[in-house]
Parts: C-alpha cells; sequence; structure tokens
C-alpha cells in the first residue's frame, strides 16, 4: 500500500505537453480538432478511475476549483464538483443567486473577492455570452465555460463527443482507447430542436464539425439562427421525417421557453407534432442510430417518455461520461503530467492513490 502522505508520482510533476488549448476553455474553438482528441483521450483513464472502488486520484491536490453559477444547473454543476473532488482538488461552490451580487455588488467585484482567497480554477455559468470570457480577463485563474447564455457549452460538446467514439468503439470490438477519432469522419448526425436559442447546439457544431461529422439542422424556421455564419453545418431542413432514416444520430435539444422559445411557435404541442422525437419518428431511425439529449429533457415535448428510455437512448450515459471529461478538463488546465503521455501519466496518478502503484 502506497500511504497517503508518501511521495507518488503526483509530487513530482510537470506540464501536460500534449495540452493544444490556452490557459482556459471558453469554447470549442480553444481545441480545434487536436484539442478535442485530447481531451477524449485523456477522459478515457477517468473513465477507467471511475470504474474502481474508490474513483479517486491525487491529480489536484492543493488545487482549489471553484463553481461560479448564476443560472440553474443540475448536470453540469454537480458533474464539475463530483470530477473536481475525485481529482482531490478543494471546492467552492458559488451560487450568484444567494451571494452578496444580491446585495449589489458587481459580478466584477464578486469575482474578485473570491479569487483573493487563492482559486486555481473557476467555472462559470451565466445567461450572458462572453461572461466567462469577461471573467477570464478579471482573474489569473482558469475559467472554464459552463454555458454562457446562447453562445457556448463546451464541455457538453465534448462528453457528447466522448459518448459517441464510446459506443462506436464499443460495437466495433475495440478498446475505447484505441479508438482514436476516425469514428467520426462521415458520421451523419442531426441535431434537432430549438438551435437559435442553445449553446449546446452551437458548441455540439463546432466539435463533431471539427472531427468530420455532417452535422444537419432540423429545426422549424422560427428556431435556426438567422445567420448561420460560423455554423459549419451540411445543411438546414425542416422535415424531420424526412431526415430521420439517414442519421446515424439523433440529437435532440430542449426547447427553451425561458429564453423565449415557446413565443417563436403558434404553440409546443405544434412543435412535438413537427420536430418530437415520437415513437412512431423513432421507428423511422437506421437501426443502429443513436439518440442522444443534453438534457434536462421535457419528456412528452421534444422527446417520448418511451423513446428517452429506449436502449439506443444514450443520455444517462453522457451524464455518467460527464464527470470523467471534466476530470479531464480541469486536469488539462490544472494538472501537471509526468513525461509527456498525459493518459499513461494518469492512469499512474491512479494506481499511486490506489495503492497498486
Ligand atoms: N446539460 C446541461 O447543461 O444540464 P444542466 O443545465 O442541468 O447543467
Amino acid at each position: 500500500m502506497t500511504p497517503p502522505s508518501a511521495p507518488s508520482a503526483a509530487d513530482d510533476l510537470k506540464p501536460p505537453p500534449a495540452w493544444h488549448a490556452g490557459r482556459h476553455l471558453l469554447s470549442v474553438t480553444d481545441l480545434g480538432a487536436e484539442g478535442i482528441e485530447e481531451v477524449l483521450r485523456v477522459s478515457d483513464a477517468f473513465v477507467e478511475v471511475a470504474s474502481r472502488p474508490i474513483p479517486k486520484v491525487p491529480a489536484l491536490r492543493g488545487r482549489t476549483v471553484v463553481t461560479l453559477f448564476a443560472e440553474e444547473s443540475t448536470r453540469t454543476r454537480l458533474s464539475f464538483e463530483t470530477a473536481a473532488k475525485r481529482l482531490s482538488a478543494d471546492v467552492l461552490s458559488f451560487s450568484v443567486a444567494s451571494s452578496s451580487v444580491k446585495q449589489g455588488e458587481s459580478l466584477r467585484a464578486t469575482v474578485e473577492t473570491v479569487a483573493a482567497m487563492g482559486v486555481d480554477a473557476f467555472v462559470v455559468r451565466h445567461s450572458s455570452a462572453g461572461a466567462p470570457a469577461q471573467v477570464a480577463r478579471w482573474v489569473d485563474a482558469a475559467v472554464i465555460n459552463a454555458g454562457d447564455g446562447w453562445h457556448e457549452h463546451p464541455t457538453q460538446a465534448l462528453l457528447d463527443c466522448y459518448t459517441i467514439r464510446q459506443v462506436l468503439a464499443e460495437r466495433a470490438g475495440r478498446l475505447v482507447s484505441e479508438a482514436g477519432v476516425k469514428d467520426f469522419v462521415g458520421l451523419r448526425v442531426a441535431i434537432v430542436g430549438d438551435i437559435a436559442h442553445s449553446r449546446v447546439a452551437r458548441s455540439g457544431v463546432l466539435a463533431l464539425a471539427a472531427l468530420g461529422a455532417e452535422v444537419t439542422l432540423v429545426a422549424p424556421g422560427s428556431l435556426v439562427p438567422p445567420s448561420l455564419e460560423g455554423w459549419p453545418v451540411t445543411g438546414v431542413s425542416h422535415d424531420l421525417d424526412a431526415v430521420l432514416p439517414h442519421v446515424d444520430v439523433c440529437y435532440l435539444l430542449r426547447l427553451q421557453t425561458e429564453r423565449g422559445a415557446g413565443s417563436f411557435l403558434p404553440s409546443v404541442r405544434e412543435y412535438t407534432a413537427g420536430y418530437g422525437l415520437t415513437a412512431r419518428r423513432a421507428g423511422l431511425l437506421a437501426d443502429g442510430a443513436l439518440v442522444m439529449h443534453p438534457g434536462p429533457m421535457n419528456r412528452g415535448v421534444e422527446i417520448a417518455d418511451e423513446v428517452a428510455d429506449l436502449p439506443r437512448s444514450l443520455i444517462l450515459r453522457q451524464v455518467a461520461n460527464g464527470v470523467a471529461v471534466r476530470m479531464a478538463v480541469l486536469f488539462l488546465l490544472l494538472g501537471q503530467v509526468v513525461g509527456g503521455d498525459a493518459a499513461g501519466a494518469v492512469a499512474d496518478l491512479g494506481h499511486a492513490a490506489a495503492g497498486d502503484g
């Protein structure tokens, strides 16, 4: 057994040379295809860590991660907090709704106050596009965008890509760690629903297209962004029935009524009639096609209850993989790796923590 205080690989650390992104993760474009592949590869090691009886490694011991959320969240917040704790970081959970912001303190003053406590990373969710980038200008810490307005949600795209890659590798009988990203080339993905208000859609399109996938947006005209400049999509369709037989992945989006999506539609019932993945429509999918959704789901609106629970639906697997992918992102931004192989170093650290290294 390695006692907790004994020197281990975690005590002799150097920067990860394979990390291609900068100091922050604000957009999928910070990563590019190489950076995305690196995150997916490092995530493999953390998926393995998650399967252990004690799913914890000492990689970020002594580091402090703050989750600063100015909007509601279940998955992203808990996932980042779980990820940071599994990396042995200290976690401060900061909710704007119960903070001095409510007493008139500016977001900048609040962020600088929290940073003064000694913070290595801020994970930021905000209703305004660009808020995490603004925070990055105010602090020395790394900043991760956990969803900003209608702009981006990069870690959602990364966990979605990880999940697709994992399932395709399993189906091909390959180890996911040997999968690379070649399965994305020519993969046909339909992103369906409220594209106009969706940060998930933008990050998803950028990540999938960077890896070589062909992405079609499917939505009523009123829920397609007025300009698709900067959206590397293959096409736009208003006919879900016609698209479904030809896709490998059907990715559904939540109708974001809190962002006004309802006012762009005659009625929610009409939306479901045209764009909901009902049981009948799910029957149009090819045998191996996957169904995905970032959550939270409106069952009975964009996805039927029985479709959400089909074996081809990956929704809970997406959530599970989110922890490992966010561990990878935190590790690559904050962690210090022995040697040049980040994923190998993660595994080594984990074995040391488990007492078998
Ligand atoms: N997918 C997602 O961002 O979920 P939360 O809003 O619950 O974090």
